[in-house]
């Protein structure tokens, strides 16, 4: 066990995929095996995109189950919802008076939307809500509030966690020691993983293979995947090959070695190198899968396990608030 403070937040924007699953939850779960780990579903953070609470609630479930059913563990683990704890907004409204205006000038996000507005010729602001533009004033006050030490993020998010460092130091300067500098970490690369169309799996590209879709669902989508037109006695590279790529992510060395081989010498079909895919997706996530459906039928085991994760959340965010208002407020 260490003794250090992780923390990571996972915004409820979507059904996660299995690009998330490997690039984020799994990594988070082990993680938590050895550090005492925050992790919340940061339904605040969806606001500036999604203003639907139906939406956000499902999300927010999925989430929940997701990362119970792959056996995040909660004795090292608190798993809560960002806006069960109040104090994170009071925090971000202490943290704005001590915020630079021209730091947000500078976040990628922002900047994004300033560059898509420019492209297409509208006002630099257009459909800048300032839910975007303060967005990692909020991300800073999740950080901070629980003294955290390590924040595991994917490299997009590695700039919010430097400004929750700077903004802590800008604090600190001013009213002394208060809080922790975290350091963001970005996970081992695990490589992007591909879709379905051969691009980055992601939600924005409508190409993904969602985590815990039913099997039915899940052997469909496996044989939708984009192949070239080889045939099957041709030899093939398993590393430009989206089947090869997810297969490497769930199966064993000794697996993936004989996969390997079989692409390289020719004689193994797109349409068989998918079924071989499916049963291994299928095999390792067949076991999570009916606990997820099981979560997602009792919603209220999901309700039980926010509010435990909440109320030690907040004995923790009650302290750090306190120092907070008595520096500043006295
Ligand atoms: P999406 O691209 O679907 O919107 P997010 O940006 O919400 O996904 O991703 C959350 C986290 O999941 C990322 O920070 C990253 O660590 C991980 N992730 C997402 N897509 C992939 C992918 N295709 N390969 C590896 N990791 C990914
Ligand atoms: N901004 C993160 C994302 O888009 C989610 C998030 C919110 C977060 N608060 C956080 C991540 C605090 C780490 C720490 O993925």
């Amino acid at each position: 066990m260490s003794d250090k403070t992780v923390l990571t937040g996972i915004k409820p924007t979507g059904t996660p995929h299995l690009g998330n699953y490997v690039g984020a939850l799994k990594p988070l779960i082990e993680m938590a095996k050895t550090n005492k780990t925050f992790v919340f579903i940061a339904d605040l953070h969806a606001l500036n995109i999604i203003h639907d609470p139906k939406q956000i609630k499902q999300h927010t479930y999925e989430i929940a189950a997701i990362l119970v059913a792959l056996g995040l563990d909660l004795n090292n683990a608190t798993l809560f919802r960002q806006s069960d704890i109040v104090q994170v907004s009071q925090l971000s409204t202490m943290l704005m008076n001590v915020t630079p205006k021209g730091l947000m000038n500078r976040a990628h996000s922002y900047k994004a939307a300033l560059e898509k507005n420019e492209a297409a010729g509208a006002d630099a602001d257009a459909g800048v809500n300032m839910g975007l533009y303060t967005y990692p004033i909020l991300m800073a006050a999740d950080i901070l509030l629980y003294g955290t030490d390590i924040v595991p993020v994917g490299a997009d998010q590695k700039q919010h966690v430097e400004f929750a460092r700077d903004i802590a130091g800008y604090f600190n300067h001013i009213y002394g020691e208060t809080f922790k500098l975290p350091e963001p970490m970005i996970g081992a690369d695990t490589g992007i993983i591909p879709g379905l169309d051969g691009r980055k799996m992601s939600k924005s590209y409508d190409n993904v293979i969602p985590l815990f879709a039913p099997e039915s669902e899940l052997k469909k989508k496996i044989m939708r995947i984009i192949t070239d037109s080889k045939l099957p006695e041709e030899p093939k590279n398993p590393d430009e090959s989206t089947i090869f790529q997810l297969y490497k992510h769930f199966a064993n060395a000794d697996e993936i070695a004989d996969l390997r081989a079989r692409f390289e010498r020719g004689g193994l079909g797109y349409g068989d190198a998918k079924k071989i895919l499916f049963e291994k997706i299928n095999s390792v996530l067949s076991a999570p899968r009916m606990e997820y459906e099981r979560l997602m039928d009792n919603t209220s085991e999901l309700d039980k396990i926010l509010a435990d994760g909440a109320a030690c959340a907040r004995a923790v965010a009650e302290k750090t608030y306190k120092r907070v208002h008595s520096a500043m407020l006295g």
